[in-house]
């Protein structure tokens, strides 16, 4: 069939542009329902505690993820500069997730535990103090604005509507505690968020003053989880191949 044919026949074009559509469609949305067997099946990975869950928020208010990925692509390039490329399974629980690949600072998603609190307190306060030639702009009122916890419930229950595991019922809270643990189904408990978070921005002292529950406590607790949750030394390269 000639290229001028069906350019100049509306109704032959539109039934073939309908097919190469449908084709497009058809590889996007199946693998959709097996999206179960594609996740890979890695212990360790569980929904944020309740002050991660909040910096996450105010990961997503700054814009943060205008500047960074959360993807570390499977190239060696990549791989020897962040570490174990990301696995699905890592971004289970995020709403929404944030991969991408805008880079104008490097890729996130494994900077947990790569530096100490004081560093990403003062990296966030003003970039330019630590790495002198960053274009990174400076967040001081994270530092200085109370935390606003008020509606950590209401967040979690958002979240579990659309399949994050935090429990609400003693039901909930037993299957949690038979998947990730005793201790992790209590950071993961709706009724305790409050509490948790408090604990959580108190013991682990992410701003430096025990005193204030402030922004930079959930940021930075947030930021040191990322990519920290997966144990790599557990499996082989093969076992990942498996899921693809
Ligand atoms: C205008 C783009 C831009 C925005 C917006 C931005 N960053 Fe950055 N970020 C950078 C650049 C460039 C670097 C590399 C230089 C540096 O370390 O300051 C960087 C570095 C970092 C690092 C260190 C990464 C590493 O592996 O060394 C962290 C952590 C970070 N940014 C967190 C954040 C957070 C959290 C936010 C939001 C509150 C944010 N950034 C917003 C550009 C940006």
């Amino acid at each position: 069939m000639k290229h001028e044919s069906v350019e100049t026949n509306a109704g032959l074009l539109i039934i073939l542009t309908l097919a190469v559509i449908s084709v497009g469609g058809l590889v996007e949305i199946v693998p959709l329902f097996y999206i179960n067997d594609t996740i890979e099946e890695v212990e360790g990975v569980r929904p944020y505690t309740p002050l991660e869950q909040r910096g996450r928020d105010l990961y997503v208010r700054e814009g943060c993820y205008t500047c960074h990925s959360q993807m570390v692509r499977p190239f060696r390039d990549e791989m020897l500069r962040y570490g174990h490329y990301s696995l699905a399974a890592e971004s289970q629980f995020d709403h929404p997730f944030q991969w991408g690949s805008k880079r104008t600072g490097p890729d996130l998603a494994r900077v947990g535990g790569k530096y100490s609190n004081e560093w990403q307190v003062q990296h966030l306060i003003n970039p330019k103090s630590l790495v002198p030639e960053s274009i990174m702009p400076g967040y001081p009122w994270l530092a200085t604005t109370p935390l606003d916890y008020d509606d950590i419930e209401q967040r979690m229950i958002a979240l579990r509507r659309v399949g994050v595991p935090y429990s609400i019922n003693q039901e909930e809270f037993d299957a949690n505690v038979e998947r990730f643990g005793e201790e992790t189904a209590v950071m993961l408990d709706i009724n305790r968020a409050e509490a948790n978070l408090i604990a959580q921005a108190q013991e682990g002292n992410f701003d430096g003053d025990r005193s204030f529950i402030s922004e930079m406590d959930a940021m930075v607790a947030y930021l040191q989880v990322l990519g920290t949750m997966v144990d790599f030394n557990q499996y082989s390269e093969g076992y990942f191949a498996e899921f693809r």
